[in-house]
């Protein structure tokens, strides 16, 4: 797994972890904001390729600086680590769905000090910058939330854009061509099935394609796959807005 900061602005970074060399487990992205001193995890990944990601966290940040993470749900690729990472730092803030809490305990670590989101999420204070937990509820858990942060313009959005890649895969879409939709349509064939099969309400759907294509992001950063820039968010947020998802509309073309 690689290290690579994508943004940074004075004391500000944002970091993200990818390419995950054990392929028996689903390959997951871990991302890294760093305020000065401190560091916020999104979706910290699985139990199994816990190792992977301290010791890319390593090549780019002291892992001694992770306060605090976000759990965005409930699922064993995001949350199994967490007794791993609770037992090199019990003071870690766990921001976990209310929803979910009592099951992610399940996980081991019932010390471990979480925060629960209430189910209309609302802005928490990391380092002194405001971030904004957005709820994405049925995309596709029933209790679900993406991060926001609006100085830095990234969208950390959980399971929603993810594709699935081949090994050695890239952080980023290729934006070279960032005019031409032939990068992104290359890409979107890997998440197209993904998200048929996984997002089970239109109306959530719908929902979140309304809320967040007012939102002003520069990186769409989904747990899976790589990160959209530039067009390629909004080429993603329309494409997701026009695909028919969920019950009665996943076995189409497969
Ligand atoms: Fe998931
Ligand atoms: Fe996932």
């Amino acid at each position: 797994m690689k290290g690579q900061r994508f943004y940074s602005q004075g004391e500000h970074h944002w970091f993200v972890l990818f390419d995950q060399g054990e392929q028996r487990v689903i390959d997951a992205n871990v991302y890294a904001l760093a305020v000065g001193d401190q560091t916020m995890l999104m979706d910290p990944g699985g139990a199994e390729v816990f190792n992977q990601v301290f010791g890319a966290l390593m090549g780019v940040l002291p892992p001694g600086s992770v306060k605090a993470a976000l759990v965005s749900h409930q699922d064993p690729d995001i949350a199994s680590s967490l007794p791993l990472w609770n037992a090199c730092n019990p003071r870690i803030l766990w921001h976990v769905p209310k929803l979910w809490a009592g099951f992610i305990r399940h996980y081991g670590a019932l010390e471990a000090y979480f925060h629960e989101i209430p189910d209309e999420g609302g802005d928490i204070d990391f380092a002194g910058r405001r971030l904004t937990l957005v709820p994405a509820h049925y995309l596709h858990s029933p209790a679900n939330f993406h991060l926001y942060d609006p100085a830095a313009k990234v969208y950390f959005s959980g399971d929603v854009g993810a594709a699935l890649l081949p090994p050695g895969h890239d952080a980023f879409i290729d934006r070279r061509d960032d005019d031409s939709p032939r990068a992104f349509d290359a890409h979107i064939q890997h998440a197209e099935y993904f998200h048929r099969r996984w997002m089970p309400s239109m109306e959530a759907k719908r929902d979140w394609c309304e809320r967040v294509s007012k939102l002003d992001i520069d990186f769409l950063c989904p747990q899976h796959g790589a990160i959209y820039t530039g067009k390629n968010v909004e080429r993603f947020i329309d494409w997701f807005a026009d695909l028919p998802v969920g019950f009665g509309n996943w076995q189409q073309g497969h």
